[in-house]
């Protein structure tokens, strides 16, 4: 017994070591190494995820929601998921921050801090986080009503780390229109007037402007729907926001994502530029112009309270089309987002577009860069960023693996073309396999910058002046890259995973 009792600190010891062996730490754990799985987009650990949603800076930290279904890989009773970056390219997951309730499941919307405590709900020390989102009441859906989306806010004062619903109550009643939602608020001040709270609404196929002086009473103010925009399915998930181009110049931008009628088939985000008086936009474009042309970025908005000193106009995108997003070959999770990007506005002979641009973080995950000459580039590792320079007014880029399957992204006069028919899986969809283009509406394409991910292709014509984001699934990775109408100076980095 003496030595049982002898030995006992060294067992408990050996057992206590034993037990901690049995629980690596993450970095031990394969984790987010399924086939795939993003390694440096954001994607939930399980289960469904679209839109991203609220994303708001406080603090030090950038707020990523999301829509998002815990209890499957595909859509249902819609909750908001949330993540917190400090850097725009890693993320931690936090719990779920805003559960379905008596008045509907929660969809999309957005969160702004309310720093002069307009709604009462904080206070000057410490002003609310406010998301505003839409309740959709799946019973009054059932029941063929109209007026089955709502709008609600919740409020976090705790950095988004719990949250009260406001009354259980939605603070903008339905007038009798099916399609009534994702509100994307802002704070408006022209000088003139105490500043207020414009809500964006996607309400069937026109945006509708509202204004409140304390997020919770709201009035309307305008619609917008111009005859030439592109209509082939419902409007969704709006937003509205100043840029600013080189030259000083302001523009209002209004974003509209549409759901089918995107230039690749099913999802896109059209834009408008134009003008916003605080009642009204009214728009110089006359043709649609999209953010990406690519058939995977869709219901992208902008972060709100993003610091002056920073001064940049953050977006982030869901990196799926509804097309196939709930069909797609991966498990346990169900969607990923884009990279970050900034906007900029451009001015071009013919007006001005909005570029997206990587947001600068993502090169911290530069690991090993090499300038590489010829035409073709082994890749040794999957997760890779390229930048080519062409020499020739058409070009081809070839992104292949040891299978065969292969990815051709061309550019032959106008157009810029993206071959995903033998890029690996397909066979989950009729529409996946296919050619997409885009047009190059006179850009003359000096540089392209390319994102591998192991499934998903992100590209950049001088720096986002035109994008295109694709996902793919080759059933082993990208090996090979070869080049035709190149200059001998071009870039590539080897990316580290985020997770
Ligand atoms: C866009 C969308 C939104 C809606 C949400 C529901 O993808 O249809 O209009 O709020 O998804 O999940």
């Amino acid at each position: 017994m003496k030595k049982f009792l002898i030995l006992l600190p060294f067992i408990l010891t050996f057992f206590v070591s034993c037990q901690q062996e049995k629980q690596p730490e993450p970095e031990n754990m394969n984790f987010y190494s399924e086939p795939f799985r993003p390694q440096f987009h954001f994607s939930p650990e399980a289960n469904w995820m679209n839109d991203p949603n609220g994303m708001v800076y406080l603090d030090g930290e950038y707020h990523l929601f999301y829509q998002y279904y815990p209890d499957s890989t595909v859509w249902g009773p819609m909750h908001w998921g949330h993540a917190v970056s400090t850097d725009l390219v890693h993320w931690d997951h936090l719990p779920i921050a805003i559960y379905p309730d008596k008045n509907g499941w929660i969809f999309s919307g957005s969160a702004v801090i309310d720093h002069n405590n307009t709604s009462g709900l904080g206070s000057d020390q410490n002003p609310a986080m406010i998301a505003i989102f839409t309740y959709h009441d799946p019973i009054g859906e059932k029941e063929e009503r109209a007026d089955f989306q709502t709008q609600g806010i919740a409020y976090s004062l705790d950095k988004g780390r719990s949250w009260t619903v406001y009354k259980e109550n939605t603070v903008l009643k339905n007038p009798g229109i099916k399609d009534f939602r994702d509100p994307k608020v802002m704070w408006y001040e022209d000088g003139k007037e105490n500043g207020k709270w414009v809500m964006s609404l996607a309400v069937l196929d026109k945006i509708d402007f509202y204004s409140s002086p304390n997020l919770i009473d709201w009035t309307f103010e305008s619609d917008f729907n111009p005859d030439w925009a592109a209509y082939g399915g419902v409007w969704e998930c709006p937003d509205l926001f100043p840029l600013t181009a080189e030259d000083g110049t302001e523009k209002w931008i209004l974003f509209v994502s549409i759901n089918p009628g995107g230039p690749q088939g099913g999802s896109a985000t059209q834009y408008f530029v134009g003008n916003f008086d605080g009642k009204t936009f009214t728009t110089e474009s006359s043709e649609t112009l999209w953010l990406d042309y690519g058939a995977d970025n869709y219901a992208g908005v902008t972060w709100s309270n993003v610091p002056e000193s920073d001064g940049r106009t953050l977006l982030i995108s869901w990196m799926s089309n509804w097309q196939y997003a709930q069909i797609v070959p991966t498990h346990p999770w169900r969607s990923a987002m884009t990279i970050p990007r900034n906007l900029e506005l451009v001015k071009k002979d013919d007006g001005y577009l909005v570029a997206s641009r990587p947001v600068k973080e993502i090169e911290k995950l530069r690991k090993e860069s090499k300038t590489v000459s010829g035409t073709s580039i082994e890749l040794e590792n999957d997760l890779a960023e390229v930048i080519l320079s062409p020499n020739q007014a058409d070009f081809k880029i070839h992104i292949s693996n040891e299978k065969g399957e292969i990815v051709t992204i061309e550019k032959a006069g106008g157009e810029l073309k993206f071959d995903r028919t033998k890029s690996g899986l397909s066979d989950f969809s009729k529409v996946f396999a296919a050619v997409h283009k885009a047009p190059l509406n006179g850009i003359a394409v000096e540089s392209i910058r390319i994102f591998i991910d192991r499934s998903s292709i992100e590209i950049f014509v001088n720096e986002g002046e035109l994008a295109m984001t694709e996902l793919v699934f080759p059933t082993s990775p990208y090996t090979k890259i070869n080049l035709e109408g190149f200059t001998d100076r071009n870039s590539l980095y080897y990316l580290s995973g985020i997770w």
